[in-house]
């Protein structure tokens, strides 16, 4: 088996995402037969892959006859978990092929590039090179064993469509992630999903000037033995879009990591949240007028498209949020990240200089302790009167002030950063509530990133993992999965719903913050590849059948049944009630120790009630 992807070790998103998480998987199920195809990027390769020759002849020999003609590949393991084989394309050697190569695409189906246009050249390049590669691979092979190669996206599609029209016996699968045409009409303001079978798709695409890339895309999904998508809202739209329903529906799932100890997640978040709290001391220092003791941290993160990621209704939702919490007079502040790779020249002195006054003060403070700590212990043990730093005046000062802060970090986090030196995902443990009101998402990784470690977040009817939930938990908001209405309400109601959702989860106390959290982890299991790489499985083998029916004869697996998750056991019936039905404390914020309480119980009972074909992995 073959992935096709031009994502194969290049971090960007979630396509990224969906070919690392499932790499373990893949690779027990299919073992040395597994190899990954991508495109060379010599800085991403020399970083996460080991070069090695390949034991497989026939690989080694089809990979010769590119190399030879002056088309370098290049052979080895990718260092993730699993370590997969993956073969790479030098595309940039073997640019000077690229001028014929576009003759080849248009002698063939009538698709012509622009020149300008470099990333769907680089994708000829590498299309042209696989179904090379194809070609010497199954001339040696014959008919046995027989090749399936799974494509990814449209930039993969070149390859399959000129394996298709050379007829190189194959069975082939395009997963699309996204339309080009779905992305681009929604982050143009339109009212997309009420007039998807209104558009005049060709005219469309034309006028955004991607017509070359949406024909390169029409054609893989209409190339192939079987076309997938990541979710049911996708699947509608490609259907429109592409003028071909999805044969499958294959959801994206997740690694899932077990503790040994059932609550080392909530640990990790405390530490986490510790981590970013010295970030907003250095980044807020001289002007720090806030408890961080009752600070809240949301965050959006992803690629930025403001509209679609929906950080245009949260921006509005937070400004009638921090209305709200004023007016309720909250001592609750909210900081928000906005996490988005934008453009940046360099940092910013002024931030870096209060992250290193953070660290030269607490350098002197320990220094200080150090050194007078006894004389300070002896001296305080005759202060007589402890001083009260609870006057009123300055309480009534908090509640003036604005009580959200916002912190736009336009890159990618990273544990090298001098600022925020944290990963993504050790960020996202340390938060409160990942705030994903996206318009335009396929999938959506980050809300599912959120679940499997036990944070709570917002996730939208019109992503497929909001979806995805609703259809199989019974009630999503009692496991810290608040879905907002974007499919059925106007913009104005769903930045209400937004709103609201925030302003209840400021209103949790930190003992219910701890059974919410508890609850989120539990969903995990529903988005592990153990349970939804079957999906994958059922598309694999309808593509054998259908390229290779005389050899494939069996019936392909049936479609996976649906299950759902119950509510959690000590939620009331009613779902409005559920975002306040974890037992409140009036002394919130004290001890902490009792937080698992009666949990675990909670947790082990409603473990029973799922009939969970998810616990028994694939089949
Ligand atoms: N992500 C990351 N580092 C960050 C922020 C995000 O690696 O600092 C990853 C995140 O883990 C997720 C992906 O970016 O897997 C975003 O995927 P998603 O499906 O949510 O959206 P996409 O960007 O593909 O539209
Ligand atoms: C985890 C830790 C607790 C800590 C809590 C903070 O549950 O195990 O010791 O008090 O996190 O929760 P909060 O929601 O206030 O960050
Ligand atoms: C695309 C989609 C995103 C999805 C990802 C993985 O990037 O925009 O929603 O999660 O692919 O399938």
């Amino acid at each position: 088996a073959f992935f096709v992807s031009r994502w194969i070790a290049v971090k960007l998103g979630g396509i990224y995402t969906v070919i690392q998480t499932k790499a373990k998987i893949t690779v027990d199920e299919w073992g040395e037969n597994l190899f990954m195809m991508g495109p060379y990027y010599e800085h991403n390769i020399n970083t996460q892959v080991e070069k090695c020759e390949p034991s497989n002849p026939a690989i080694k020999k089809a990979m010769g006859a590119l190399t030879e003609n002056g088309c370098p590949v290049y052979f080895g393991r990718w260092l993730i978990e699993g370590s997969p084989y993956v073969i790479l394309f030098d595309t940039k050697a073997a640019a000077w092929n690229v001028d014929r190569w576009k003759g080849d695409l248009w002698d063939t189906c009538g698709i012509g590039l622009p020149f300008h246009d470099i990333e769907a050249n680089d994708s000829l390049i590498f299309g042209s090179m696989v179904a090379w590669f194809f070609k010497e691979l199954t001339d040696q092979l014959g008919d046995s064993p027989n090749v399936l190669a799974h494509f990814h996206e449209w930039q993969a599609g070149a390859g399959l469509i000129l394996c298709r029209s050379r007829k190189i016996p194959i069975a082939s699968i395009f997963t699309t992630h996204a339309t080009l045409l779905g992305r681009y009409l929604c982050a143009g303001n339109v009212d997309f999903y009420n007039n998807l079978d209104k558009f005049n798709i060709d005219q469309e695409a034309g006028e955004r000037q991607i017509y070359h890339r949406y024909c390169l895309e029409r054609a893989a999904a209409h190339c192939a033995h079987v076309f997938t998508t990541v979710s049911q809202i996708t699947a509608v739209e490609a259907t429109h879009m592409l003028h071909r329903k999805p044969d499958v529906v294959t959801p994206n799932g997740l690694n899932i990591r077990k503790f040994s100890a059932m609550h080392e997640f909530q640990n990790l978040h405390s530490t986490n949240k510790g981590r970013i709290q010295e970030f907003i001391r250095g980044h807020f220092y001289g002007h720090l007028d806030f408890n961080l003791q009752k600070t809240l941290f949301f965050f959006i993160a992803g690629r930025y498209e403001f509209s679609n990621k929906g950080a245009d209704i949260f921006l509005e939702s937070l400004s009638r949020l921090n209305y709200l919490l004023r007016v309720h007079k909250s001592d609750v502040t909210v900081v928000v990240f906005f996490i988005m790779p934008a453009k940046t020249n360099n940092y910013n002195i002024e931030t870096l200089k209060g992250q290193a006054v953070r660290k030269q003060l607490w350098d002197t403070a320990h220094t200080v302790k150090e050194k007078f700590g006894t004389r300070l212990y002896e001296a305080l043990l005759n202060v007589a009167v402890i001083p009260n730093v609870n006057s009123k005046w300055l309480q009534l000062l908090i509640v003036s002030l604005p009580v959200i802060q916002i912190v736009f970090h336009p890159e990618f986090l990273s544990s090298a950063s001098p600022l925020l030196p944290m990963d993504y995902e050790e960020f996202v443990r340390g938060c409160h509530l990942g705030v994903f009101p996206s318009y335009y998402e396929p999938w959506g990784y980050t809300p599912g990133e959120c679940t499997v470690m036990g944070i709570p977040s917002v996730t939208t009817n019109l992503s497929g993992f909001g979806c995805f939930m609703e259809e199989h938990v019974s009630d999503p908001t009692a496991y810290g999965i608040y879905i907002v209405d974007r499919r059925f309400r106007s913009a104005e109601e769903s930045c209400n719903q937004l709103t609201q959702f925030m302003f209840g989860f400021c209103q949790q106390s930190r003992r219910q913050r701890i059974i919410q959290r508890n609850r989120t982890e539990r969903l995990s299991d529903l988005l592990d590849w153990r349970y939804l790489g079957r999906f994958y499985m059922h598309a694999r083998s309808l593509a054998l059948s259908r390229a290779f029916p005389e050899k494939f004869w069996m019936e392909p697996l049936a479609p996976p049944q649906g299950f759902r998750y119950p509510r959690p056991g000590s939620v009331p019936p009613s779902p409005s009630a559920s975002v306040h039905s974890t037992p409140h404390h009036s002394d919130e914020e004290d001890g902490d120790e009792e937080e698992l309480y009666d949990e675990d119980e909670e947790a082990k009972r409603d473990r029973q009630n799922i009939k969970a074909p998810f616990s028994l992995g694939p089949t």
